[in-house]
């Protein structure tokens, strides 16, 4: 079976400084692996994923790469097409589920429309759809949440929201925004929990953007490790953390001493170690310098 998602060599620089966003990033995703995007604020985690859905913001250019779904090349298609097949590929679940939701209405028809828009599903349908997915995401009082606001929901059942949505349309590949950060350590447990199961039952393969090396250790297949727009290192998860190459990847480990450890987020990594990243980094853009 073809990869689900194949990013080639994508490069990307913002038209505010020049600067470069992405520098010449590849990674692959096969069909129900979750592959986990670490790396800093500003790394370019969001960016690769806004590249592969094509809702970059206009201040951000790709200026090279392919990124291939399901076998087949985005760039070589109409805009039209592109979007088609976005729509039917792949899901987004974003950080905020309450900014992702419309606070003025209610749950249902936010998980249905797509159901019934691009499913042909008829409202009882879609309805029987939804509380399916429901029960997946194991969902308490599924239809009292059909009929509530956003704003009536805790964190956890939003985010549960948001699963099973992306989750209706059946799509080949989820990308999933930081799902988690910002609930608190219990849910955030359970809701990983729940998005593991259910991409394991359909198949789905999963890019899982976090800044949290005991959250990759969690529900990551694979792992790349960004800097400054760059791959550092990529591997199998349980390689990466227990054989770690590149000194950025070490550090970070050795700030995490317990990759499960219920703490939020990366302890800092020393100066001379982020120096030498630096150094790299400059290193690559001259090289990439002689070339254009
Ligand atoms: N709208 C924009 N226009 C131009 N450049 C941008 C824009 N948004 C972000 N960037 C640049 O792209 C880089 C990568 O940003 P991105 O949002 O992908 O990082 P991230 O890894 O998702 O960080 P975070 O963990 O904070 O979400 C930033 O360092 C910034 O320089
Ligand atoms: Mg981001």
């Amino acid at each position: 079976m073809s990869p689900v998602l194949e990013i080639a060599n994508l490069s990307a620089l913002s038209i505010r400084d020049g600067a470069p966003v992405l520098r010449d990033v590849s990674l692959t995703v096969q069909p129900g692996e979750v592959h986990g995007l670490v790396g800093e604020s500003g790394a370019g985690k969001s960016t690769i994923g806004k590249a592969v859905l094509d809702i970059l913001p206009g201040t951000i250019r790709v200026t090279g790469g392919t990124i291939r779904l399901a076998g087949e090349d985005l760039g070589a298609l109409s805009e039209t097409r592109r979007r088609q097949r976005l729509a039917e590929t792949v899901a987004l679940i974003p950080q905020d589920p309450l900014t992702a939701l419309n606070p003025a209405r209610r749950i249902e028809p936010q998980v249905t429309d797509g159901l019934r828009r691009h499913k042909g599903l008829g409202r009882a349908e879609a309805r029987d759809r939804a509380l399916a997915l429901f029960a997946e995401v194991q969902m308490r009082d599924p239809e009292r949440v059909l009929a509530s606001y956003p704003h009536e929901l805790s964190g956890g059942m939003r985010q549960r929201v948001l699963i099973a949505a992306a989750f209706a349309m059946e799509p080949r590949l989820v990308i999933a925004d930081e799902p988690t950060t910002a609930l608190d350590v219990t849910v955030q447990r359970q809701v990983l929990r729940i998005l593991r199961d259910l991409q394991r039952r359909h198949g789905t393969g999963v890019v899982f953007v976090t800044h949290d090396l005991g959250v990759v250790a969690q529900v990551c297949d694979r792992t790349t490790l960004l800097f400054a727009g760059k791959v550092f290192e990529t591997g199998p998860t349980a390689d990466l953390l227990a054989r770690p190459v590149h000194p950025y990847t070490r550090a970070l480990i050795a700030a995490n001493p317990r990759p499960d450890a219920e703490e939020e987020g990366l302890a800092p990594v020393p100066a001379g170690v982020i120096q030498q990243c630096r150094g790299e980094i400059a290193a690559f853009d001259r090289e990439q310098g002689t070339h254009v």
